[in-house]
């Protein structure tokens, strides 16, 4: 069973862990998250797969200090300074630009990415111990209530994690309010801090999405995630006619076909996790190519598999 109390030598294995690849989840002062290291694609797939999300939600990436903070966040906003000061550590997540290293899949192919640096002292030590930032979604699988205690995510995770380090219950059993700062600054989720609190320091917050706020806040306008190229959803590529390959791009799952402008493979093994991984750069650098269609082949609808399909049903609506 891989619950361990919280002492030095078990976040010292946390921390080894997270840097090889492995899932693992720690307490916050809000809910238990289920961590893995934020530029570690295939690692952070694998959260997905675990909690069973049945799409790509973007997922919050914890810091612990300024060079954390620069090598995921392309700018900050005086706004954002004055409410890091404020309540960091602490439960307050901020929606900013994110920097190139921050992999697609971690935001869901959006150029933002939430984050937050946690006061939780255990949270804190396993970023100090691993010196990278952490994407951690609540360690629940997904429709399931959040975990606070150590207890509750071995109840609902089990096995399907690395480690489950066990810093008793959390503080405020509630998730981290999330703020988006730009263009105007906009409450995406209520949560630990008032919206009030944050009103008090830097003016108004709209509770709303507004159209110009819209686009920025993923899982509302499903389209978003769309490339600007149109998806077509193929069950058996050799079906399509060689004249229908010359002018697209073809997303494949783990062999390609000849005749396409331009081809990404998401796993050459046939491995989901490694295609999650992918699917996100892979769409980017397609939609990039002077081709009018974007040819996807099917997935298997299975672990994983369920969301990259998800996703790109999403994605060839239009
Ligand atoms: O308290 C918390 O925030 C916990 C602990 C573990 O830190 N984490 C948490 O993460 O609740 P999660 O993955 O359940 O919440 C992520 C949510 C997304 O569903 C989305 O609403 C928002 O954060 N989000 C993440 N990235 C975003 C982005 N780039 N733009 C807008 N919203 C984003
Ligand atoms: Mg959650």
């Amino acid at each position: 069973m891989p619950v361990l109390p919280a002492t030095t030598e078990t976040i010292d294995r946390a921390a080894a862990l997270l840097r090889a690849g492995a899932v693992v989840a720690f307490p916050t002062e809000t809910v238990y998250g289920l961590g893995a290291c934020a530029f570690d694609a295939t690692a952070v797939a694998r959260i997905f797969e675990i909690k069973k999300r049945p799409e790509f939600d973007p997922l919050i990436v914890h810091v612990d200090g300024d060079a954390m903070l620069e090598a995921v966040v392309a700018s900050i906003p005086g706004s954002a300074r004055a409410l890091m000061t404020r309540f960091w550590p602490g439960p307050l997540t901020l929606v900013l630009k994110k920097t190139e290293r921050v992999p697609a899949i971690v935001t869901a192919g959006l150029d933002t990415v939430a984050v937050r640096m946690p006061a939780h002292p255990i949270a804190r030590a396993l970023l100090d111990r691993v010196q990278l930032p952490l994407a951690a979604p609540s360690a629940n699988p997904f429709g399931y209530l959040s975990p606070t205690r150590a207890e509750h995510v071995e109840r609902m995770l089990d096995d399907r994690v690395d480690l489950i380090v066990d810093g008793g219950a959390t503080v405020h059993g509630v998730e981290s309010t999330i703020l988006l700062l730009e263009p105007k600054p906009t409450l995406l989720r209520h949560g630990a801090i008032p919206v009030e609190e944050i009103e008090g320091v830097i003016g108004p917050v709209a509770r709303e999405l507004s159209d110009e706020t819209k686009p920025l806040a993923p899982g509302r306008l499903p389209q978003h995630y769309a490339p600007s190229k149109p998806i077509r959803i193929v069950n058996d590529l050799n079906a399509v006619p060689l004249e229908e390959r010359r002018d697209a791009a073809l997303l494949a799952f783990s062999s390609a076909v000849d005749g396409y402008a331009a081809t990404r493979t998401l796993s050459p093994s046939g491995d989901l996790r490694e295609a999650a991984a992918r699917l996100f750069e892979s769409l980017h650098e397609l939609d990039r190519e002077s081709v009018t269609r974007i040819d996807a082949e099917e997935v298997p609808n299975e672990g994983i598999g369920v969301a990259i399909m998800d996703r790109l049903r999403r994605a060839s609506h239009r």
